[in-house]
């Protein structure tokens, strides 16, 4: 079991668990057809988001395999909240997890996706001790592909059409991190932003 400490803090933004405050700012990027478009969710209401926060979004650590944390992101500066980020417990067996993140569109363009997500990698590796970290990329999306770049992400496979996705044949890119290579990265400056 581990039970991480929050709010996880990152220069510019804390990663907390979401409460029912955070349904309406949700609301402005969950129900955006962009912004959900590569999700695994379509656009949500918010009283989708209201019962998602009550149940599925409301744990705050990880018991289990399969267990699924979903943080808020905050901006400290301002309190606002801007998007958030996902970590799965795919295996423990294989000490294995997921990372998955969405932003308010108003607020990309930053680095504020790569800088939470850092932070999730932090509580992948050094707080649930994972071996190795995935994402699963539809291949159009570009921005999403370039956030776990600028963290070291090695691109593993690209899987042509391997998935029958929101009424259409989608081809996935999957990206993998290990352990060795996040702490070789870290030491190297992986994923640090300038002020
Ligand atoms: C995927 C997603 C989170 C990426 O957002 P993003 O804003 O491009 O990513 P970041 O917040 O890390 O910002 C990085 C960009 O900010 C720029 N930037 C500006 N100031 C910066 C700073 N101080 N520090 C770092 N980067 C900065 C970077 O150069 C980079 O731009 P580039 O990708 O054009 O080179 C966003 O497009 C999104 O929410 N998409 C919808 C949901 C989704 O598809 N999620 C992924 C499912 S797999």
């Amino acid at each position: 079991m581990y039970a991480p400490e929050y709010p996880i803090r990152t220069e510019r933004l804390l990663l907390r668990p979401l409460t029912l405050d955070d349904a309406a700012p949700m609301l402005v990027y969950k129900s955006d057809a962009d912004a959900v478009r590569y999700v695994p969710y379509g656009q949500l209401s918010l009283s989708d988001i209201e019962e998602r926060i009550q149940t599925r979004w409301s744990t705050t650590r990880f018991e289990k395999q399969d267990d699924a944390v979903c943080l808020g992101i905050e901006e400290r500066e301002t309190g606002r909240l801007v998007g958030d980020v996902v970590l799965f417990w795919r295996s423990e067996r294989d000490r294995e997890g997921e990372v998955g993140y969405i932003l308010d569109p108003a607020q990309s363009g930053k680095g504020y996706a790569t800088e939470a997500v850092a932070a999730l990698l932090e509580l992948g590796f050094e707080g649930l001790g994972l071996h190795r970290i995935a994402a699963r990329i539809d291949e159009r999306n570009t921005s999403s592909a370039r956030v776990v770049d600028r963290l070291g992400f090695r691109q593993e496979a690209r899987l042509v059409e391997s998935s029958w996705f929101k009424e259409e044949w989608t081809t996935l890119l999957i990206y993998g991190l290990l352990d060795r290579e996040w702490r070789a990265g870290r030491a190297a400056g992986v994923g640090v932003h300038p002020s």
